[in-house]
């Protein structure tokens, strides 16, 4: 409850963006009286879209999936420690870890099971890991309590009527889940009001190029009834995972309902339009720049030519297939906006 109180300054009600009052279990709109009740710390704040017929909408169909299985759940044996020791291994998480300023006010939007929000939680910062997929939630916001993680918090939130306030937050981190909606673009410019002035964006979406290979093997396990799954790098590189979270990496991965792919050239577009500037991706955007145990995160490079972004991008389609063939940009949000 008292971390409720401390949203309460940022956060709105999702149908009509007015003020939300906080009781024991519910949260009321002060302006359009609408009630959204809280489950056991997780305020349910989702609100469906409400397109146009003629846009296509997969929410339902998206949520209903992670529902039946949560992304990318824990291990039975996973603590705090071994939460920290797997952010060790994967070098962008541990230099976020190392980088982002304590004080910092962070949104993670779609986060599935929560580990990079419980990680952050765990260093001192204030996280708000968000998500249309309750088990999930459930699932991070048990972690956190076994854990006794102060720093990291749940929310049920559609990324398409967000529940907090425009400019609330200092970084808004979103990987994996723009291409899981129908409009991806829609999605990236929703969370990108959230970040204040001089704040960062970090968006990691599936890439043209990189998931290739995982449309071959997708075809293969399809018509071979999901033998082979040795062909996975993954699966084959983490024998040591646990069986949920085997199946539910082979069912994002390989069974997803809808998936759609992006070239960084576009995210730059993106970026263009929505006032932010452009400061680092992974993989750098010029051929044979690697990105460094030391790398400074936050330091802007240029975004190189488009030819050296070409050739970076086609050698996606053999470098990056091996960890689901998508690619991060990091963006800063100019002081003053220029929305189209
Ligand atoms: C592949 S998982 C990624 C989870 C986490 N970001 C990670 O990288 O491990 C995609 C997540 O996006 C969430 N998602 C999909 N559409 C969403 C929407 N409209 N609003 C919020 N979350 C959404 C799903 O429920 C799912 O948990
Ligand atoms: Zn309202």
């Amino acid at each position: 409850m008292q971390v409720l109180a401390q949203l309460s300054t940022i956060l709105c009600c999702p149908k009509c963006e007015g003020d939300l009052t906080t009781t024991q279990d519910m949260m009321i709109c002060r302006r359009c009286s609408q009630s959204f009740r809280i489950m056991k710390d997780i305020p349910l704040l989702f609100w469906p879209n409400e397109w146009e017929p003629n846009k296509t909408d997969v929410t339902d169909l998206v949520k209903s999936f992670y529902e039946k299985t949560p992304f990318p759940n824990y291990d039975d044996c996973d603590s705090a420690g071994s939460l920290m020791q797997k952010a060790e291994r994967s070098g962008l998480v541990k230099l976020l870890g190392e980088q982002i300023p304590l004080g910092t006010r962070i949104l993670e939007v779609g986060c599935g099971t929560g580990q990079l929000t419980n990680f952050l939680g765990i260093l001192n910062r204030t996280v708000i890991g968000t998500d249309i997929c309750l088990n999930s939630l459930r699932l991070g916001h048990d972690f956190k309590m076994k854990n006794s993680i102060a720093g990291s918090h749940f929310v049920q939130m559609n990324l398409f009527r967000p529940v907090f306030k425009p400019e609330s937050f200092d970084l808004v981190y979103c990987t994996g889940v723009l291409h899981h909606t129908g409009d991806a673009f829609g999605g990236f410019q929703s969370i990108a009001r959230l970040v204040r002035p001089n704040g960062y964006i970090v968006i990691g979406l599936y890439h043209r190029f990189g998931r290739l290979l995982n449309d071959l093997r997708r075809w293969i396990f399809t018509l071979t009834g999901n033998r082979g799954t040795f062909l996975d790098p993954t699966l084959r590189a983490s024998r040591g995972l646990g069986s949920a979270q085997r199946e539910a990496w082979f069912a994002d991965q390989y069974k997803h309902p809808h998936e759609t792919k992006h070239t960084i050239s576009e995210v730059l577009v993106w970026f263009e339009r929505t006032g932010f500037s452009f400061v680092k991706s992974v993989p750098k955007t010029r051929p044979f720049s690697g990105f460094s145990a030391n790398e400074r995160l936050f330091s802007p490079e240029p975004p190189g030519g488009r030819i050296e972004r070409r050739l970076v991008e086609f050698g996606m389609t053999f470098t990056a297939s091996k960890e689901g063939g998508y690619f991060i940009v990091l963006g800063k949000r100019r002081a003053t906006r220029n929305d189209s």
